[in-house]
């Protein structure tokens, strides 16, 4: 269907215990639409036309109005959100996307970084939602796992409108969104490091659970630190090895295709059949892997004939704390203490060598490995710690 085509299409919303059923028109190509609008409940020809064919719904649901010609009711929670306009962001939306973001994940929004990024991304969709037309939400999917993922990303609501059900009327749009433009997806997965309540496991599955560890330092004082501690700048030096292995083992592409695709040996090191990347969650295939090869990341691993721990980095990127300040983001998976630390050593070593200004460094970790990893920090590091121990939940539901 065209932007401006006039036709009409119905997509109907009712409630179960799990959540929301969409049931959608024949008409699923909503998705090259560019922008959509919720209204009041009494105004138009069309909920006159819509309470015609579904009058259980009449007195329960608000409509959402599609490009004025196609109508959705909102879900009876959501009714106090009549009146948000929806449409897929653009370039030109970086700047409000970034007023309504001030603070936000503790100063460590990637957004800025990545914006560019996602908008040439061809299997994502970032959706805004607009009240008065102003930006004040903003949801991200991109579709993985061959198809039959749908991972919600960079979910965020402008502080003044949060406690609304801002959220989740914008996650229930751009999931009805979504199937429309991709039928093979299956599930949705996100990553949340907030506290689940009980309705929140009524709804997703756990995939798995990561200790999340923040240190922050300068990266030069770092630098120094790890030279006192004899850690060379030769990364490859035997300072690495341990009596019992070589060191860290970088891996090239070739290398990590074969080791993870052709081969069983990472089954038992990542989480669940999970790489986790930078909050992202993939499954083990090579159109994953092709999608994690554009970044750049670097790879470890223990042993490539029999790995215990295996670690991801990312290089380092400005978020918007201060002038001066970077991200460093690693996803450690295994549970050897010792081997873990010699990754994470490795990995701070190669990127504080050049790098002038503060460093936020997120490591991800098998929980039990929180407390030993964070004493090392203090103690041996003297890295500052930012917050206690919180946890990153990797989450999925059904896409009905
Ligand atoms: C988290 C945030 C987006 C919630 O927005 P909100 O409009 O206040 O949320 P709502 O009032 O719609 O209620 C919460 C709904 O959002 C969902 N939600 C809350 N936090 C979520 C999260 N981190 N990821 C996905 N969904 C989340 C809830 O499950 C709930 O869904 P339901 O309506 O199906 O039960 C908002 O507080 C915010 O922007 N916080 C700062 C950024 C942030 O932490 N984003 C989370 C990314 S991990």
């Amino acid at each position: 269907m065209r932007e401006d085509d006039g036709r009409e299409s119905m997509l109907l919303c009712s409630s179960t215990q799990s959540g929301s059923v969409i049931h959608s028109s024949p008409d699923r190509s909503i998705e090259q639409r560019r922008s959509w609008h919720t209204d009041s409940p009494s105004t138009g020809p069309d909920h006159r036309h819509q309470a015609q064919r579904t009058p259980g719904l009449l007195q329960r649901c608000f409509k959402m109005k599609i490009d004025t010609s196609l109508t959705m009711p909102l879900l009876p929670e959501a009714l106090s959100q009549a009146g948000l306009q929806f449409s897929v962001a653009t370039e030109e939306d970086f700047d409000d996307i970034m007023a309504m973001s001030k603070d936000i994940y503790g100063g460590l929004d990637y957004l800025p970084t990545r914006y560019t990024n996602w908008m040439q991304d061809a299997n994502r969709t970032v959706i805004l939602a607009r009240k008065e037309g102003k930006v004040i939400a903003l949801e991200s999917v991109v579709v993985i796992d061959d198809g039959e993922t749908m991972l919600v990303e960079g979910l965020r609501v402008a502080p003044q409108e949060r406690g609304k059900g801002v959220a989740g009327v914008l996650l229930r749009f751009c999931s009805e969104l979504i199937k429309a433009k991709y039928p093979d997806v299956k599930v949705c997965r996100l990553t949340r490091d907030d506290k689940l309540r009980p309705k929140d496991f009524e709804k997703y599955r756990i995939i798995t659970k990561q200790g999340i560890l923040l240190v922050r330092f300068r990266a030069e004082e770092l630098k120094l630190r790890l030279s006192e501690l004899g850690l060379s700048e030769d990364i490859h030096s035997s300072v690495w090895a341990t009596p019992s292995n070589v060191g860290p083992v970088h891996l090239n592409h070739t290398a990590i295709n074969q080791l993870y695709l052709t081969t069983d040996l990472m089954k038992g090191v990542i989480p669940n059949g999970t790489i986790i990347q930078d909050w992202q969650p993939f499954k083990v295939l090579r159109s994953n892997l092709d999608i994690l090869f554009k970044k750049d990341i670097d790879w470890l691993v223990d042993d490539v004939s029999n790995p215990t721990v295996a670690s991801l980095c990312t290089f380092p990127f400005r978020v918007p704390i201060g002038e001066d300040w970077y991200y460093l983001n690693i996803d450690m998976f295994g549970k050897d203490l010792n081997l873990a630390r010699q990754q994470f050593l490795y990995h701070l070593q190669r990127h504080t060598s050049t790098l002038k200004g503060y460093v936020m460094c997120q490591m991800f970790l098998d929980p039990p490995l929180w407390k030993p990893m964070a004493d090392f920090c203090h103690n041996a590091l003297k890295v500052e710690r930012v917050k206690e121990y919180t946890e990153q939940c990797v989450v999925e539901a059904d896409v009905i």
